[in-house]
């Protein structure tokens, strides 16, 4: 409509604009100034030159330049969705946490996403799968920041730029996307053979997942839960999907990712648009909080082991179901904000160096990654609980804070917004009864500082060759054609033939059939590597042999 027919909506006083819809009469500036045409630039003349004055011009382009924010530093590539997630109080006797009580209901938010692709990258690249889940409970934002393989390639946080620098494209010509074709992978992995278990999965179906609605997903590290007793007990986290989990074939991941690179993220929402709901019954393994943080010889502190599920049952507390999709991609699957620090009452973390190091990379990523400290404040990452923080300023700040005393104590805001500070006295066992977060003390070990880490830590074979001989025949094919096919890649041979002494040390058969197709000899093995397992019917977290 042309100036004429313009009907000013209020004064000045009136309520502030609402520019969530993005509709409306007529189109305006950002500060509400009405516009006729933004279609032209404001010229000298029909011909032109176009005038610097043009002061809408330079807003709707210099907003423009700024859309994009830095892609996530790894997980850069996913797709999400809401969902409620309802505890069977299964967990109650071991945490306190609200959520976990019986029958509580809560919303959840979930981001799948790929590890090493950039943001525009295909979706069925055999790679590690990101499963991060938000609870926003009473008590506050619980995140699990899991994946779909429950081991991790490193013992230590330290580690994980090598790592990723290694995973990620060459430095020179910025190939391959995907993860393991390529010589840095290969060369890392070989040189830290922690890696090897995790590469071994890997090598197998879980790393092309057919769907994210078909995918188990683990919070891998050894967590802590504490009872309303104060009483700790070590678990160890599992999504299970109901609808099973499953692979696709190395061949139609390939064609997929040419013909429809958006293959999951049009699946998990296409899904959930035609009420085919995904769920997950939520799970925990249970380990006694002993001293020595040892179950069945397996360091619970160590990322790149699994407690085989013959030894510790998985026991269900609860079902998630994701039943609806982000309305603005941008708003919520790219700004939401995951970290494992993020805890409530009666779930706590444990001394595991990688998961330690991760506590401080998350925060410090997205000050970077969403331009400031106050990112808790966008719609996505708010808590579904009363906050008082007393944090202020800084940039992007959106909250008008009104107090006039922000710190503690105080005597001006009203005093003391805290009941009783739990200040230093709270001890293994304390309860928790005015319902704050309790760190649970910790005894120490060792009281030296030290680089070094546990002899415990020194197994990097044995579970690989467990998970590798837990296979079916069929699985253990594909196994053996990934690794052939991706160390065929590898320019270096020195790096193949230290990744065969690796595969030497799992399985002979295994390095024997990758050897023979990369037309090499087959090593012999550097340590003992037994014919069969002590325990045959001893299977890895493979999810078919939970209660139902
Ligand atoms: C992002 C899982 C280890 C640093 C993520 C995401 C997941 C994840 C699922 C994506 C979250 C999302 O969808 O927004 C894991 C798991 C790990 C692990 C399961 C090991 C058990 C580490 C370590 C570090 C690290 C050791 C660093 C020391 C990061 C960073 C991001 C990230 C910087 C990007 C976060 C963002 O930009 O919001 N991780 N990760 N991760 N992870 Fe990890």
């Amino acid at each position: 409509s042309g100036p004429d027919t313009y009907t000013p909506t209020g004064a000045v006083t009136a309520t502030p604009r609402d520019a969530v819809a993005q509709q409306g009469e007529r189109l305006t500036t950002a500060q509400g100034l009405p516009l006729r045409d933004t279609d032209h630039s404001l010229k000298a003349g029909r011909r032109g030159p176009v005038l610097l004055q043009d002061h809408h011009l330079r807003e709707k382009i210099t907003h423009f330049d700024h859309e994009r924010i830095p892609e996530r530093v790894v997980h850069a590539r996913g797709a999400a969705a809401h969902g409620t997630f309802v505890a069977n109080g299964e967990a109650a006797a071991y945490t306190r946490a609200a959520f976990l009580k019986p029958g509580a209901v809560t919303e959840t938010f979930v981001r799948f996403s790929t590890v090493l692709g950039s943001r525009g990258s295909a979706d069925t690249v055999r790679d590690t799968r990101g499963f991060a889940t938000k609870f926003y409970t009473s008590e506050g934002v619980y995140d699990l920041v899991g994946n779909n393989i429950p081991v991790f390639f490193i013992q230590d946080a330290i580690k994980f730029p090598d790592i990723i620098h290694a995973g990620k494209p060459h430095p020179d010509r910025e190939i391959p996307q995907a993860q393991s074709a390529h010589d840095t992978f290969w060369d890392f992995v070989s040189l830290h053979t922690e890696a090897q278990h995790h590469t071994m999965w890997n090598m197998s179906d879980r790393a092309l997942p057919r769907s994210y609605r078909m995918m188990q997903g683990f919070g891998i590290h050894t967590f802590r839960l504490i009872n309303e007793e104060g009483v700790t007990t070590l678990v160890k986290f599992h999504w299970r999907p109901r609808l099973g989990t499953h692979g696709l074939t190395w061949e139609e991941a390939q064609l997929i990712a040419g013909k429809d690179p958006d293959f999951h993220r049009r699946d998990l929402a296409d899904a959930i648009e035609a009420g085919a709901f995904p769920e997950w019954d939520f799970g925990i393994q249970v380990f006694p909080d002993t001293e020595d943080q040892l179950f069945h010889g397996i360091d619970l502190l160590d990322p790149t082991k699994i407690v085989p599920e013959e030894l510790a049952p998985v026991k269900v507390v609860g079902t998630m179901t994701l039943d609806r999709n982000p309305s603005n991609y941008f708003a919520e699957t790219e700004q939401v904000a995951f970290h494992p620090g993020h805890l409530v009452p009666g779930i706590d973390v444990t001394s595991d160096p990688l998961l330690q190091g991760r506590l401080f990379s998350y925060l410090d990523t997205q000050i970077t990654r969403l331009g400031g400290p106050n990112f808790a404040q966008l719609p996505i990452n708010r808590p579904h609980a009363e906050i008082n923080d007393m944090l202020r300023d800084g940039m992007h700040q959106t909250a008008v804070h009104s107090g006039v005393a922000p710190y503690h104590p105080n005597s001006l805001d009203g005093g003391c917004p805290f009941p009783a500070m739990v200040t230093g006295g709270a001890e293994r066992g304390a309860t928790h009864d005015d319902g704050a977060f309790v760190d649970v003390p910790q005894h120490l070990a060792e009281d030296v500082v030290t680089r070094e880490q546990p002899a415990s830590f020194d197994d990097h074979f044995s579970q690989a060759r467990l998970f590798y001989r837990s296979l079916t025949p069929v699985e253990q094919l594909h196994v053996k054609q990934a690794y052939a096919f991706e160390l065929g890649k590898v320019y270096e041979q020195a790096i193949t033939e230290r990744q065969l002494r690796c595969l030497a040390n799992i399985d002979a058969e295994l390095c024997g059939f990758v050897a023979e197709q990369l037309g090499l000899p087959a090593p012999a093995p550097t340590e003992q590597v037994p014919d069969s397992e002590p325990s045959p019917a001893l299977r890895m977290v493979t999810g078919d042999r939970w209660p139902v």
